[in-house]
């Protein structure tokens, strides 16, 4: 059965103390578990503790031992009577690490004999260690004591302040933490292992000394430096920019390379999948540096945006999570390139969360029910959540924002708190009501903003009529309007901003503004409007809607030849794109294809344009976006399609023009990484696909010498994909070279499977196969299995979507072996089949008849069967 919103009770019994002592050892663990109970006094239910797979060894109540009728384990919990307000229950239960292959709780990351152990708890890996209350409004002071050899287990870690460490008889130690700040369980978190370290010494803006140290193992060890740095980077920011200070005197960091997701943020001790933490440049691409300063900030952020203040229930989960995104967002943007991230952070949302938002398992950002909710860590969640939070920081601005944000975390510190105590803050921080913007948290899909222009030259008026509609979904037949901000701003012909007049405002001559569309239709008339203006409408994406708005491509080529706003230039070539895209689809004429051809053109050759603007500018929309708009989805004629486009572009600038661009790049490559030389890699890359499309011999002879002379990983795997796409003889020796030079590194053999099994073509199938072959393959570590399996099902459309069916049948297969070991990691990897029905008949026929012969098998994980059934529906 669900787990309802609607049905949220306070909890009867909270813990108010917990003293933990963990017997430490890879094949079984042994917990100690004392808590201090008390009771609601509103309520009579007996006390219930969530618990799963423990074996209880020892349960006492107030110091009695308990006779086996005073308790009963039921269902994935445990009844215990007798209890009082005040009583201290005692249980000592063992676990078994090594075989936990679910990687949640406790677990062991590496082989049996080096590895170490470590825990996830969020959401529910809990109750995976002890008996306990594992929900996040039970709120409790740890004592965490942790006993183990010392040989094996030199280094012994647990969330909270050090509280003492010593000898103990047999070779084994301890070492004790006290956690001052009461938590939910879901940040608890303990590592035990032969890790190295690097530390340094922080001193917060309040003036509290703290000992940052970051752990990996020793061969990892060397590439923390960067992760450090950017560490101190966003502990200085949150001071500056939300006045958050960091409260403990130390802070732990931890890389695994077994993990289930990107990063957690245990309260003192944030563990990384070494993909987020590590970074050197022979190993490390651009993209993942950014990746890495992003995600230190992520964690960091959370010890304020979801540890002090936390969520009430998992329905809130966006409560933390998106204003986490919201704040990591802006920190990267103000480490970076501001428009630069905006672009990146909204094609995510188009990529990842519009197919979301429209297909089976399409959620509110508060969803309003669920069965297992490790399944709700969506994009919609994290990126229309940020977006959500994005929407109210603009509508307050950045000081009426900031003083929202102070009142919710002075308000609720320490508490468990919901979306609405939220938006309370911020509302009343201001003197506004924003509970209208409570809507977007519970209504999924994507609103459809149409927008209109009207010109009357002699009343020198223009009109914008503004509509929103969302399609409805299975759960929710007729959506309601939201209120939908829309920055905008109008250009004269000659692409300079018109001043804005509109009634009841001072013509102030201000050349932006936000107007907010918060019924079903609306007109907005600007007076005094010189000439009949092009508007550039939904500035830096000010909400996340699709706009459809009928510019001709004369107006859109003038926005992205002259919109200051970068997020708007992109935006309007995007759009060019897209009209390119469906004339060259439909057969309607040149001129389409020809007017993104042009205007690109002329921008190839601008001097003045960032090049790693011009290097976005240069990438149509991607075929999952593409394929979004259409009905009967064929992705191999997308993939061809789109590639058509891009041919036409780079024989429109021309391969000398191309040539003489990627020489006069690569003269300049260096392994430096601040922006400009980030900048030219990216649009080398760009330049040396384009030119792979017109002249593949060219292109790969470049790309062999780029391979061999790559100062970084960033040009090295650039070449390799080159290679790998445009001449499959040429690439098998750099493939091989690679392989062997990076046998020893899981992260860069992640890249290597997964670049391979993103080559387009129904071939993939079988150089997937025969990757699952490599020794290094493995279902039981996720990365790996990411990036082969997941890289092939949503990287590779042709690969994937063959027509025979073959790749659906493979992957299903290949999903079920994986449920047996690792239930998270197999749902995530079956949203795959996001978009099925959406499919052209054969393949649509073909993914559900994959979908359903899944679904059919007994002992699939709760996890899996929620995704598949999801999917199966309607
Ligand atoms: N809270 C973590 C983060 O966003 C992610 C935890 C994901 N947990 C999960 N069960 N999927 O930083
Ligand atoms: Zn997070």
């Amino acid at each position: 059965l669900p787990i309802r919103l609607a049905d949220y009770r306070p909890p009867a019994w909270r813990v108010e103390r917990v003293e933990l002592v963990f017997e430490l050892g890879i094949d079984a663990t042994e917990v100690a578990a004392k808590l201090l109970l008390r009771r609601d006094p509103a309520q009579d239910a007996p006390l219930r503790l969530d618990g799963e797979n423990l074996e209880l060894l020892a349960i006492a109540l107030d110091g009695q031992p308990l006779p086996g009728t005073a308790y009963r384990p039921v269902e994935g919990s445990l009844e215990v009577d007798g209890v009082r307000d005040g009583s201290v229950l005692e249980t000592r239960v063992r676990v078994h690490p090594a075989a936990n292959t679910a990687l949640e709780g406790l677990y062991l990351s590496g082989p049996h004999g080096t590895g170490f152990l470590l825990t996830q708890c969020e959401a529910q890996g809990f109750r995976h260690i002890t008996y306990f209350p594992d929900r996040p409004d039970v709120q409790a002071s740890y004592t965490v004591t942790l006993c183990a050899d010392r040989a094996r287990f030199p280094v012994l870690l647990a969330g909270g302040n050090p509280d003492g460490a010593g000898e103990l008889e047999d070779g084994r130690h301890w070492a004790r933490f006290v956690d001052p700040h009461p938590k939910p369980s879901y940040l608890f978190a303990l590592v035990a292992g032969q890790l190295e370290k690097i530390e340094r010494d922080y001193r917060n803006a309040d003036g509290r000394d703290v000992q940052l140290k970051i752990w990996a193992e020793a061969d990892a060890i060397e590439r923390c430096h960067y992760a450090m740095d950017a560490l101190e980077r966003s502990m200085r920011w949150d001071e500056q920019v939300y006045g958050r200070n960091y409260d403990l005197d130390v802070f732990h960091v931890v890389a695994t390379h077994d993990f289930n997701m990107g990063a957690m943020e245990n309260k003192g001790l944030n563990i990384f999948n070494a993909k987020c933490l590590l970074a050197d440049p022979d190993s490390s691409t651009d993209d993942e540096y950014r990746r890495v300063e992003a995600v230190i900030a992520h964690e960091y952020f959370h010890n304020w945006s979801g540890n002090r203040v936390t969520c009430r229930d998992w329905f809130q989960l966006s409560l933390k999570e998106g204003f986490t995104v919201f704040r990591e967002q802006s920190f990267s943007a103000d480490m970076n390139s501001a428009p630069l991230k905006r672009i990146e952070d909204v094609a995510l949302l188009r990529r990842a969360q519009f197919p979301e938002d429209a297909g089976p398992l399409a959620h509110p950002v508060r969803p309003a029910e669920y069965r297992e909710i490790n399944n709700f860590y969506t994009a919609t969640v994290y990126e229309k959540g940020a977006e959500l939070v994005r929407m109210l920081a603009g509508r307050l601005g950045k000081e009426g924002f900031r003083r929202g944000t102070d009142l919710y975390f002075a308000r609720n510190d320490g508490r468990a708190a919901t979306i609405e105590d939220f938006l309370a803050a911020l509302g009343e921080a201001n003197g506004i009501d924003l509970t209208p913007y409570l809507a977007w948290y519970g209504q999924a899909g994507t609103p459809r903003l149409q927008a209109h222009g009207a010109y009357d030259a002699g009343r020198r008026e223009y009109t914008l009529t503004l509509r929103q509609h969302t399609p409805p979904d299975q759960r929710q037949a007729h959506k309601q309007p939201l209120p939908i901000p829309v920055k905008l701003a109008l250009f004269g012909a000659d692409g300079r901003m018109l001043p804005l007049h509109m009634d009841g405002q001072t013509a102030d001559g201000e050349t932006e503004r936000v107007v907010v569309l918060d019924r079903a239709e609306q007109r907005f008339v600007f007076r005094d409007v010189a000439e009949r203006p092009v508007p550039s409408l939904l500035r830096g994406f000010s909400a996340p809607v699709i706009l459809e708005c009928d510019y001709t491509p004369t107006e859109l080529a003038l926005l992205l030849g002259h919109d200051p706003d970068g997020f708007n230039r992109w935006e309007a070539g995007q759009q060019l794109a897209l009209r390119a895209y469906d004339a060259l689809r439909d057969g309607t004429g040149p001129e389409a294809v020809a007017a993104w051809c042009d205007a690109l053109a002329a921008l190839f050759d601008d001097g003045n344009l960032d090049d790693a603007l011009l290097a976005d500018l240069l990438t149509p929309p991607g075929e999952i976006e593409l394929a979004e708009r259409e009905s009967a989805v064929d992705p191999a004629r997308i993939h061809a399609l789109r590639q058509q486009l891009q041919q036409r572009l780079a024989a429109r600038i021309g391969p000398a023009a191309l040539d003489a661009r990627y020489r006069a790049l690569a003269a300049r490559t260096t392994a430096a990484l601040d922006a400009a030389s980030q900048a030219r890699r990216r649009l080398k890359q760009g330049v040396l696909q384009l030119l792979a499309l017109l002249d593949p011999a060219q292109a790969c002879g470049h790309a062999a010498a780029q391979y061999r002379d790559a100062p970084g990983m960033t040009d090295r795997l650039g070449a390799l994909a080159v290679l790998a796409r445009h001449d499959a003889l040429r690439s098998a020796e750099p493939l091989a070279h690679f392989r062997t030079r990076y046998a020893n590194d899981p992260l860069a053999l992640d890249k290597w499977f997964a670049l391979q099994a993103q080559l387009p073509g129904e071939a993939a199938l079988a150089r997937v196969q025969a990757l699952e072959a490599d020794p290094a393959f493995t279902l039981k570590n996720p990365n790996r299995a990411r990036a082969l399996l997941g890289s092939y099902a949503s990287g590779n459309p042709t690969g994937f979507h063959r027509p025979d069916g073959a790749g659906y049948r493979l992957y299903a297969e290949r999903l079920l072996a994986l449920d047996a070991l690792n239930p998270q990691i197999a749902a995530r990897l079956a949203t795959a089949f996001n978009g099925w029905q959406r499919l052209e008949p054969q393949r649509r026929e073909a993914a559900r008849a994959a979908l359903a012969g899944l679904a059919a098998h007994d002992k699939l994980s709760r996890n899996l069967v929620e995704i598949v059934g999801n999917m199966l529906k309607s």
